[in-house]
């Protein structure tokens, strides 16, 4: 007789929620984390703490920029970086206890401890061989390395070390102006850095829609973050306050150096399958390192499972939870499903980059005939109101059918303004139906309804 119904290995936001839908199915779960907390990257290293630091600062800059123009006066505030960081580490400690109570109200069990697969059906934990029908591997990702560069997490650091820095630094360099490039260089930047990015393409973010591309670029710029595109990194040198960076340009071999105090590497994340012993059961995997699974995230050795950033698809928390409950309810022999082509990708720099869906780029190389609706958000009045009126709201939609293909959003709430949209999709919903809505007055969300006015007859606010 097995212990467990089900053994899961990570408690990230893919094995974490996995454990408590295979709870709330009736299996007997346990979870091994090898942290001392729970929630994974997620909540420890991620989007919880990126998340608190991109609010403190941007409630900085809306006191440094906005505040007197409201009539709002009193003296600048100052940046006490140590209760910014307790302030940060106070919200991952709300959130990772909060997985803690969760695990306790359902049952589940935490085997502290690294995990590793000696057999099918068995998970060792230190000396102790755990026995388990099903088991489920959700042991997420970690930053890629880039040759020739030595991170130390104080002077060249990754995501990790950027989110405690000892101070806020005079310079810092980004490699990479991908997410976390993005979001945290606009941390650093509100909080007083001279920020440069350094990017191997000639576009930020790359994947997104063109058009958006190009608006963040030029938003991001007018706050202050220098930008140096088509520069593929070569090395850093690193003394212990200073780093050099030493990059080509692509387009004419030429040679440069960029010296600051901190150097951000953020060229992108790998899977994180290390000790669990794959190689020896067999489980296939990619050649990127992703472990492969079929339809129900079954790998190919009966029993054993994988979920989150260390399969194939976007690295994000979401996606990962997703197909945690979808697994889960593979195992409880039920219909799991997650629908890939609705899955919504968010930056959440100021303004906020949000989309779903297909890019135009993409509906062109597929040779479908689309429409595009496209609202600014100047015409919105609440934005107007709330100094956010720079970006827009673009739609697309169906030639022939008006069903919506995919939404790009650049501008206030736009990370919530993007849920409208994918309920629509995952409805078969057509532009016309969004148009047909009534949204309340005034709402950032009026900038949505009018973007799907704009794939009919025209919206009424530009
Ligand atoms: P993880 O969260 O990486 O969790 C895996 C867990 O497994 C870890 O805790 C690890 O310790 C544990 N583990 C691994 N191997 C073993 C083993 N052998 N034994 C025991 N335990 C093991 N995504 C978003 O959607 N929104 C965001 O805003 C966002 N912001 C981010 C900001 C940053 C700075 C970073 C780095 C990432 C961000 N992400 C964001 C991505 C998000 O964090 C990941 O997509 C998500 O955490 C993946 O979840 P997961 O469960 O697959 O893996
Ligand atoms: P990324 O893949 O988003 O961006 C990496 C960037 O680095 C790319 O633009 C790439 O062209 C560039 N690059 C690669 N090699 C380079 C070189 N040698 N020189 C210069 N530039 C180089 O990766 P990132 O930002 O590290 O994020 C990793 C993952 O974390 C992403 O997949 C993302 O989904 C997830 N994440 C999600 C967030 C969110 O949802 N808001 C926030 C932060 C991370």
């Amino acid at each position: 007789m097995a212990n467990y119904d089900v053994i899961v290995i990570g408690a990230g936001p893919g094995g974490y929620v996995c454990a408590i839908r295979c709870a709330q199915l009736g299996l007997k779960t346990a979870v091994v984390e090898g942290r001392d907390t729970l929630g994974g990257t997620c909540l420890n290293v991620g989007c919880i703490p990126s998340k608190a630091l991109l609010h403190a600062s941007h409630m900085l800059h809306e006191a440094e920029h906005n505040f007197e123009t409201m009539g709002l006066k009193g003296a600048k505030p100052k940046v006490d970086w140590k209760q910014m960081q307790a302030y940060k580490d106070d919200t991952i400690g709300q959130n990772t206890k909060g997985i803690e109570f969760l695990f306790k109200k359902n049952k589940i069990d935490w085997l502290k401890g690294w995990g590793s697969i000696p057999a099918a059906g068995q998970v060792k934990v230190g000396d102790e061989v755990h026995t388990a029908k099903n088991i489920i591997i959700a042991s997420g990702s970690e930053p890629s390395a880039l040759p020739g560069v030595e991170v130390d997490e104080k002077v060249v650091v990754t995501s990790t070390g950027a989110l405690s820095l000892g101070k806020v630094p005079k310079s810092m360099v980004v490699i990479g102006a991908g997410v976390i490039g993005l979001e945290l260089g606009s941390v650093y930047k509100r909080l007083g850095a001279d920020v440069t990015v350094v990017e191997f393409l000639d576009v930020v973010t790359p994947g997104m829609d063109g058009e958006v591309q190009k608006t963040f670029q030029r938003m991001l710029k007018k706050q202050g973050i220098n930008f140096v595109m088509g520069a593929a990194v070569q090395k850093t040198e690193a003394s212990k306050t200073k780093a050099k960076v030493t990059y080509t340009l692509r387009k004419d071999d030429s040679e440069h150096q960029i010296e600051a105090d901190v150097v951000l590497v953020a060229t992108g994340r790998k899977p994180f399958t290390d000790g669990l012993g794959l190689d020896a059961l067999g489980v296939e995997l990619s050649p990127r390192g992703q472990i492969k699974v079929g339809q129900d995230w079954q790998t190919n050795v009966p029993g054993i499972y994988a979920i989150g950033d260390c399969i194939d698809g976007p690295m994000l928390a979401h996606k990962a939870e997703d197909e945690g409950m979808a697994a889960a309810e593979q195992v409880a022999g039920k219909h799991g499903h997650v629908n890939y082509g609705v899955i919504p990708g968010v930056i959440y720099t100021h303004p906020e980059v949000a989309n779903v869906g297909a890019t135009e780029e993409e509906l062109k190389e597929q040779g479908r005939a689309y429409k595009v609706g496209k609202f600014s958000f100047m015409g919105n009045g609440r934005a107007k109101a709330n100094f956010a009126g720079d970006g827009f709201v673009k739609l697309l939609a169906d030639a022939e059918t008006d069903r919506i293909l995919g939404c790009h959003i650049i501008g206030p709430a736009a990370g919530d303004l993007i849920h409208e949209i994918c309920v629509g999709m995952e409805f078969g919903a057509s532009a016309e139906d969004i148009a047909l809505t009534c949204h309340a007055h005034p709402t950032y969300s009026e900038a949505v309804r009018e973007a799907a006015l704009a794939c009919g007859d025209g919206p009424i606010h530009s």
